[in-house]
């Protein structure tokens, strides 16, 4: 596809170039992008399978855990296997193993015939939205124009948001009939589609430039750019980087920058799924019944707005990301988010003493929804768009590896001790728990976090190695 394209644009006006170029990042993008609704459609829809299951085989609540945290935990070997898959096969091969494996666990888990075998296929669907969570960022920050690399990052974010908001509405439209398996098999259709999609794909050119393919990885950039002169620049500036000797783990062991690239990845997810998102988002039917609204049909409609919401404020990023800066959205995010939480935890604290005044449920469901904003526009897509841009080419798959488990250590942590913490503390004072911890990450970002807008992979690259502080790696 790529000699195609390149050898037509030998003989077209500079119009016609414009447009193919346009051309192919857009289908990039969408692709890249069908991995991030994928990874949103596995996440969403047990929520509303689970009931069904647990009627069916009658389920103890140990059971129901597993059949949850299976994903969780396949998910966070999923992005362990795609480093090893990421750096030797590539990011296009990657992305291909992981539509592979969303179409079989898909169909696995829809046609388990007992637990055990639901609980195997829900690990390997797992180990499909590792893949997917660790190549597709990667992959999209490698391809993308560095005016545009947050936009494009968000935008996989973006889906990842709709496919959660898409798993509700179509297990709401499968829950009259009661077919859980339809609500899981159906995955398969939008993963038949990214299979074939992947195919079509370039490779990046910094993955072929690895490998010492030159001539392929000069020709992706030459259909990435409509200005030959940009792409030899970014062309001279991939081999620059890849002079370093060592690479992965042992230039972690050796090279003192590495490692502090790889503590920002790693503290930039755990603050990501520290900040609580996830809680409001699992436990949201929890805390509207907590908030006084029981019926299913008010929590049906309470998820419906949550995920709308979750939506619309992620725009807020896609449009901010590039112009404001990350820096910005992060901590504007990180503030929202430690109000509503603190606001959460104080109606919470009036119900819990057993008054009972009027706007308190609506003040605690609105809370909820402001907070899932606050993530929305903020650490939900620049934690993703930092980790892929902050890596050394030569240890980025390493250093992304690292990030990306600790997302989903961290995401079943926070799942698996919430009631506890409930159960201790109370639910008021566990919201203030995490609305103290944003307040915390506001300063982290304030003193650690780099702004990356419009800077070259390469140049984030030479200031790190250069010792720069982290906070101005970007500059
Ligand atoms: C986070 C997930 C979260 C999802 C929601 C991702 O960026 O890593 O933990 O559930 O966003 O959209």
């Amino acid at each position: 596809m790529i000699e195609n394209v390149v050898e037509e644009r030998l003989n077209m006006s500079e119009h016609a170039k414009d447009y193919a170029v346009k051309r192919i990042r857009t289908f990039i993008f969408c692709t890249a992008g069908m991995a991030g609704l994928l990874f949103g459609l596995d996440q969403g829809v047990i929520s509303g399978a689970l009931p069904f299951i647990t009627k069916e085989w009658q389920l103890s609540s140990q059971l129901q855990e597993w059949v949850v945290s299976s994903m969780m935990l396949g998910a966070a070997a999923g992005a362990l296997f795609a480093a090893f898959l990421s750096a030797n096969l590539g990011r296009k091969r990657s992305l291909l193993v992981g539509a592979f494996l969303f179409i079989v666990g898909s169909l696995g888990s829809g046609l388990a015939i007992n637990v055990s075998m639901l609980v195997g296929f829900r690990l390997l669907l797992g180990i499909a939205v590792g893949i997917a969570s660790y190549t597709a960022p990667l992959y999209l920050a490698e391809m993308a124009p560095k005016e545009s690399r947050g936009k494009v990052i968000s935008g996989y974010q973006l889906m990842v948001t709709v496919g959660i908001l898409a798993a509700f509405l179509s297990d709401t439209a499968f829950s009259y009939s009661g077919s859980w398996r339809w609500m899981l098999v159906i995955i398969a259709i939008p993963a038949f589609v990214l299979i074939c999609s992947v195919f079509r794909l370039p490779d990046s050119p910094r993955w072929l430039a690895s490998k010492g393919r030159l001539n392929e990885a000069n020709r992706v950039l030459q259909s990435l750019h409509t200005s030959k002169k940009i792409a030899e620049a970014e062309f001279v500036d991939i081999q620059e980087a890849l002079k370093e000797k060592q690479a992965g783990w042992a230039l972690f062991k050796a090279n003192k920058n590495v490692r502090r690239a790889v503590f920002l990845g790693v503290m930039l997810q755990a603050m990501q799924q520290f900040t609580g998102l996830n809680i409001i988002m699992y436990y949201s039917p929890k805390i509207l019944s907590l908030a006084g609204f029981s019926s299913t049909e008010d929590q049906m409609i309470g998820t419906v707005i949550n995920g709308l919401v979750f939506v619309l404020a992620t725009f807020i990023a896609v449009d901010m990301v590039d112009k404001s800066g990350r820096k910005p959205a992060l901590k504007i995010g990180f503030f929202v988010m430690a109000i509503s939480m603190f606001i959460l935890g104080l109606c919470l604290h009036v119900l819990e003493s057993g008054n009972t005044i009027w706007f308190i449920p609506y003040l605690s469901a609105s809370m909820a929804m402001l907070c899932i904003a606050g993530f929305a526009m903020s650490a939900g897509p620049v934690v993703w768009i930092l980790c892929s841009e902050i890596q050394p080419l030569k240890s980025r798959d390493f250093g992304i590896a690292c990030s990306t488990m600790t997302n989903w250590i961290s995401c079943t942590i926070i799942g698996a001790s919430f009631l506890t913490l409930v159960d201790t503390l109370g639910s008021s004072v566990t919201f203030w728990l995490y609305g103290v911890l944003n307040v915390i990450f506001i300063f982290l970002t304030i003193y650690f976090i780099p702004e990356t807008k419009n800077v070259s992979l390469e140049q984030i690259e030479k200031n790190l190695m250069r010792g720069e502080k982290l906070k101005n790696i970007g500059c």
